[in-house]
């Protein structure tokens, strides 16, 4: 780090077990320092003295706090709107926690606060470092698989919705609003400049009826790409992570980068023997020789979440421009109720046409 910089002061609201995840991330970073934090859990504010942090008395109290530059909220997501709000009144800068809102209109009202205050405004899309995510995208870039036509990006747990407030409806609870949003940005951040033209979507309610603890949504992209995101919390059985499929070849990106790519090497040789399976035979099923595919590793790719903070604070700075912009998180919002209009409706919704 450049020693003529000094230190943006982040506060943290909302200790819970995410604030706590920022708290030592922000620690390994020098570019930001922690001021402090404030919860309204005594248990955790208790857990924060221990380890030495300054606990503000109020939300108060740290907005008054001249040395704060940036305050992080981690409380839960209905909580975001007016706590953002407040932050930038008191002209710190914020980084909120996603989803950034409950809803598309209450995300402009939190940008245009932010914009009259001439703060930075963004969201913590951390996914966006996932190594996994990135590989996809290398591999996408690389052009290895020729032209795409279909992707499909899966995450799918066996506990159920957690019995917090994510059960809650008013709270912003909902696979949709939880790891939705994280699939659905990465996949518009692999896909640039490709308009999305419909959305066709259908929600799980297996041990929660009041929100969503899963969800599909079609996605097709005026370019003719085909996407397929997928959440689910009963499932005791998981797809791949990342399925994605070029004329040329597919690739699977399963957590931890695991995976392979095949590509086709001869397709001239199309000839197949047809294939006993089961009760029948099948000729269009029947796996290619060794000799016309070739198998690949996946490309190594590195990433560090420390970028997401030295970013925020370079472009508070003015040396830099923020990584995850506020008319992306906007898409974002507006897709996920698309998806949720698509449920309801049972209806495919044109989304960008
Ligand atoms: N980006 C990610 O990878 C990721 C992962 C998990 C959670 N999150 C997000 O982080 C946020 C917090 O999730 P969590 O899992 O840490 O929840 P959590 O329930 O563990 O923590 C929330 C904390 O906020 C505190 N709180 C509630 N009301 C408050 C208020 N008015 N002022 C100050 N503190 C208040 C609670 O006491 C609690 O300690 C959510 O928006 C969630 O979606 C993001």
């Amino acid at each position: 780090m450049n020693n003529d910089i000094r230190p943006l002061n982040i506060a943290i609201c909302g200790f819970g077990g995410m604030g706590n995840w920022h708290r030592e991330t922000i620690a390994k970073i020098d570019e930001v320092r922690l001021a402090g934090i404030f919860d309204i859990d005594p248990a955790r504010q208790a857990f924060a003295r221990e380890l030495g942090i300054r606990v503000y008395g109020s939300w108060h109290e740290l907005l008054s706090d001249d040395s704060v530059g940036a305050v992080t909220i981690a409380t839960p997501n209905d909580l975001h709107r007016p706590l953002a709000i407040d932050a930038f009144r008191a002209g710190k800068h914020v980084v909120c926690e996603k989803p950034v809102a409950l809803s598309s209109a209450e995300l402009a009202q939190m940008a245009s606060v932010a914009d009259a205050m001439g703060v930075v405004f963004t969201v913590h899309q951390n996914r966006r470092w996932d190594e996994d995510f990135r590989t996809v995208r290398k591999i996408l870039a690389d052009g290895t698989l020729g032209p795409l036509f279909r992707i499909e990006s899966c995450v799918l747990g066996c506990r159920g919705i957690p019995g917090d407030w994510r059960q809650l409806p008013e709270r912003g609870g909902g696979m949709i609003l939880d790891w939705g949003v994280h699939l659905l940005d990465q996949l518009l951040q692999l896909l640039p400049g490709d308009r999305i033209a419909t959305v066709r979507a259908s929600v799980d309610h297996v041990t929660n009826e009041l929100v969503d603890d899963g969800f599909y949504a079609e996605l097709g992209f005026a370019s003719g790409v085909a996407a397929h995101v997928e959440v689910g919390t009963s499932h005791f059985i998981t797809k791949p992570r990342w399925m994605v499929f070029g004329r040329d070849g597919s690739a699977q990106v399963d957590w931890g980068c695991k995976g392979r790519i095949v590509c086709v090497t001869d397709r001239s040789r199309n000839d197949a023997v047809p294939i006993r399976t089961a009760a029948g035979l099948t000729k269009t099923m029947a796996p290619r020789t060794d000799d016309t595919i070739r198998e690949f590793p996946l490309p190594p790719v590195k990433s560090d979440i420390c970028e997401f903070y030295r970013n925020f604070a370079a472009t508070i700075d003015g040396r830099a421009q923020i990584e995850v912009k506020l008319p992306e998180v906007a898409r974002v919002m507006r897709l996920m109720e698309a998806v949720r209009d698509s449920a309801a409706s049972g209806e495919t919704v044109r989304f960008e046409s």
